[in-house]
């Protein structure tokens, strides 16, 4: 979703903003813009479309030492040149980049309509432009804070004043603001992602909280104007980890990456001498965690399905009753919030708003929030205080892969962990430790069967319609495999429990209808051979994603993977559908990165 770049310093801003942008594109967007003051005042230039033609408009000669700049994800007020940012007040002293949505922007826009104001877009953000310039304030941090107090809303913002060159004003309310600490220069972003390039030394901002940066240095503050201290943090991230490599697209090389995020999310967590799981950062005693007698895990998309995976496992290795929720749902119900009950709120970035939103609902009602997130010194992360980092690394793809494995990895240890300190036993214990091991090495085994899976998709690129079907662990593993084959081939893709595929859907069964059958060696394995019968008597083709020996001539095409333990199969069946949903995409010619109308992280509601 929007992006945000600032650079004051010695450098030319504006290569250096066009370049952060690029790093930004990931997360989705429809417009992009710039604004820069140099000795002919300030000069914006922004257009819809992408980077690349923000690229080709900026004048060749353009040169400033400070900037700011923005790719608009379209909330308020359709993508067109006009309502893309940055937005300027009349007299064009004043630009501003905005994220986040303002709640009360319809009766600002009044009231500065009402004072002779013209409003140049249809945006809610432009009127933080007329407000700041407006303002009597005789510094712009102070014109800043006075306009974010009219506001209702959430926001990520850098101000420019074209009549204070060397300095910008950023803040933030739910919207993430990340300070780059340079040499003699300073960078201003919503995601470290545009900032590793030039500094690994960052500052991120609290809610509340504003920034004053100049090339020398940085002061912050709060909404009342008084003084905050901040220590700088490094960022454990390279320049690399943000670029393709080899590969064709991110999609591609997170997939391929899987072997060493698992590995990551394992190091050190398994305690081989209990034959249990060590998360230290859920900081929990034994006797606290014997108390818990619900879990409750909320996530959005993937992160929701990821959730669903591990209540799954909590429930079969601690015996607690758990669940998953939409997190976009659970705070328009009033829910109930149980003293009892351990909350799980799951995200890959650590800013999806409706999740977050969750989170302030539940710690408002006195709710227990542990955080399972992969971006660390997100908003998730921090509201929540503690939880289990991903360590998945970064993910720029809108579809989530690694994450996702990492997500049901993570849980796997949580549901193990939970498991020892009740009554799963040692030797049960031992085998769950065995297979959490073995899990790196049976990623490696289906990823070198790309090629294979890769055939086996492109048979289906002229489907309109697919199946996705799954009985208890194979459940979740279906509807993920549908979101990404959806999100990516604009397929139109329908997860299914297989138990219930012959109360209604099995009506729809023909030769153009292929079903993804997801078969977990377990004791249900004979449940599943017959439902597939079912669909083949139907005459549906059927792509079986499987651990087990299926009878031959069963299904159309098979995918078959290493054997798991039977309650770890979700997080290694969902990785051949992955390459399934990725190749088939690939075949119809899909933006498998940029997939239409999705953004990686959604900050709005
Ligand atoms: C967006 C993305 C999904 C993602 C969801 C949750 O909708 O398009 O792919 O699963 O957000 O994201 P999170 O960062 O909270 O895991």
């Amino acid at each position: 979703m929007c992006g945000i770049v600032g650079y004051v310093g010695p450098q030319n801003a504006v290569p250096l903003l066009l370049e952060g942008l690029h790093q930004l594109e990931y997360r989705g967007y429809d417009s992009a813009g710039i604004a820069v003051t140099d000795s002919g005042g300030l000069q914006v230039v922004k257009t819809a479309g992408k980077v690349s033609n923000l690229r080709k408009i900026v004048p060749a000669a353009l040169a400033a030492s400070s900037g700011i700049a923005h790719t608009r994800w379209a909330t308020h007020g359709e993508p067109n040149d006009r309502n893309a940012h940055p937005h300027t007040d009349e007299r064009r002293r004043i630009a501003i980049v905005h994220n986040g949505v303002l709640e009360n922007s319809e009766q600002l826009r009044a009231q500065l309509t009402a004072d002779g104001v013209q409003l140049a877009s249809e945006t809610d953000s432009e009127v933080l432009a007329h407000l700041i310039s407006r303002s009597e304030a005789t510094t712009l941090e102070d014109a800043v804070r006075e306009a974010l107090h009219q506001v209702e809303g959430t926001y990520g913002i850098i101000v420019l004043d074209a009549d204070r060159p060397g300095e910008l004003v950023a803040a933030r309310r739910g919207s993430p603001i990340v300070l780059g600490v340079g040499d003699q220069e300073m960078l201003i972003a919503s995601d470290v992602a545009a900032l590793v390039r030039y500094t690994q030394t960052v500052i991120y901002l609290d809610d509340d909280e504003l920034a004053t940066v100049s090339a020398d240095g940085y002061h912050t503050s709060t909404m009342d104007a008084e003084s905050t201290t901040k220590f700088p943090t490094s960022v454990d991230l390279t320049s690399d980890e943000y670029e393709l490599g080899s590969h064709p697209d991110f999609m591609h090389k997170e997939i391929h990456e899987q072997r060493a995020a698992v590995d990551r999310c394992l190091r050190g967590r398994l305690d081989r001498r209990f034959m249990s799981a060590r998360l230290d950062g859920i900081g929990l005693s034994p006797r606290e965690y014997q108390q818990i007698r619900r879990v409750k895990l909320l996530g959005c998309g993937s992160a929701y399905y990821a959730g669903q995976v591990g209540a799954g496992m909590i429930e079969e290795l601690a015996r607690i009753p758990a669940d998953a929720e939409p997190a976009s749902e659970f705070r328009y119900r009033n829910p109930v919030i149980d003293s009892d009950t351990l909350y799980v709120a799951i995200s890959q970035s650590g800013e999806t708003l409706d999740t977050l939103a969750a989170v302030h609902e539940l710690k408002r009602k006195g709710g227990r929030v542990i955080g399972l997130v992969n971006v660390v010194s997100s908003s998730i992360a921090r509201e929540c205080g503690s939880g289990i980092f991903l360590h998945a690394g970064p993910e720029a793809s809108v579809a989530a892969t690694k994450s996702f494995t990492n997500m049901s990895v993570a849980l796997a240890l949580l549901a193990l962990e939970l498991g020892r300190v009740r009554d799963l036993s040692l030797a049960e214990g031992r085998r769950l430790v065995q297979g959490l091991d073995d899990l790196p090495g049976h990623i490696d085994e289906i990823l070198g069967a790309e090629e294979e899976i890769a055939s086996i998709a492109k048979r289906y690129a002229n489907a309109e319609h697919m199946f996705f079907i799954g009985r208890v662990r194979g459940w979740p593993v279906a509807r993920e495999g549908a979101q990404k084959l959806k999100e990516i081939s604009y397929i139109h893709a329908e997860a299914y429990q297989s138990s219930e595929l012959k109360h209604g859907p099995l009506a729809l069964i023909d030769p153009n209808m292929p079903t993804v059958a997801v078969v977990p060696d377990d004791e249900l394995l004979s449940k599943n051979i017959s439902t597939i019968e079912e669909i083949k008597a139907r005459g549906g083709p059927i792509i079986a994603v499987t651990d087990a020996d299926l009878p031959s001539g069963l299904v159309t095409d098979v995918i078959r993977i290493p054997r798991a333990q039977p309650e770890l199969a979700a997080i290694t069946l969902s990785v051949p559908l992955q390459l399934f949903s990725y190749h088939l995409a690939k075949t119809l010619g899909r933006d498998i990165d940029r997939p239409r109308n999705l953004a990686k992280s959604v900050t709005v509601e």
